[in-house]
């Protein structure tokens, strides 16, 4: 009886341990390898059908130029939506020769009290060096606790996979200024404000009353804020 349970316990704490690998494999996942050097992105192709990367070009087509851009030089407009800030991401179109390999990068740029409200990445993790600063930074792991810097410029922060963080320019004279790394051609951008007060269609209100425990003053209050928010250049 004894050895029968022991073996039982082992049996369950082994496959524990292979159900605990398969999942963090599956969740931390990166994009697909490249099957070839590069893959330039084929922009003129049509997109019949939905794949994980963008058709390429002939090879022998491919110039330098196809892997350089200075999408990211310039600043950001900042003064477009309610949050004082700006984000430029590299992709397929401005930047055809990082299709396939697996990242991208972006310009974060802040007005004076400017916020990069609280989203995440489902597909990739981010690193950022700050540029102009002071900027503060935060992301919230899985178990509710907060991690938060100031970083000065020269500093790298790193904000792990699908967990929730944001941007605070806590100068109320400069700007700031951050380039990311993000591990995927294709991070996804969910602001969590927007995904739960603003999406098409709604969230029922009983739902958002309850899970906020507000009334329906505040959740029309709220979802009037959000109804603003142009926030389109940042959600590719
Ligand atoms: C920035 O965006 C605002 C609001 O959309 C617009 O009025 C302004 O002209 C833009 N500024 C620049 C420099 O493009």
């Amino acid at each position: 009886m004894y050895i029968f349970t022991t073996l039982k316990t082992k049996c369950s704490s082994l496959l524990q341990l292979f159900l605990g690998l398969a999942l963090l494999l599956g969740v931390s996942k990166s994009d697909p390898d490249p099957l070839q050097d590069y893959c330039i992105a084929n922009n003129k192709s049509p997109q019949s059908f939905f794949a994980s990367s963008t058709p390429c070009i002939d090879p022998n087509q491919a110039v330098v130029s196809h892997f350089v851009t200075s999408i990211l030089s310039e600043p950001g407009n900042t003064s477009g939506n309610l949050f004082g800030s700006s984000r430029t991401l590299t992709n397929t179109v401005n930047f055809p020769g990082l299709n396939t390999m697996g990242l991208a990068m972006a310009r974060l740029d802040l007005a004076a009290g400017g916020i990069i409200p609280p989203h995440m990445h489902p597909r990739a993790s981010e690193v950022t060096i700050c540029l102009k600063g002071p900027l503060t930074v935060g992301f919230v792991d899985s178990s509710d606790r907060l991690f938060m810097q100031i970083l000065q410029p020269g500093d790298s922060f790193v904000f792990p996979k699908g967990l929730i963080h944001f941007l605070y320019n806590p100068n109320s004279k400069t700007p700031a200024l951050t380039l990311s790394g993000l591990n995927s051609q294709s991070p996804g951008f969910h602001l969590t404000s927007v995904a739960t007060f603003a999406s098409k269609p709604e969230i029922p209100d009983e739902v958002l009353k309850k899970a906020f425990q507000i009334n329906d003053q505040d959740v029309k209050r709220i979802r009037n804020n959000l109804k603003e928010v142009d926030y389109a250049c940042l959600c590719k």
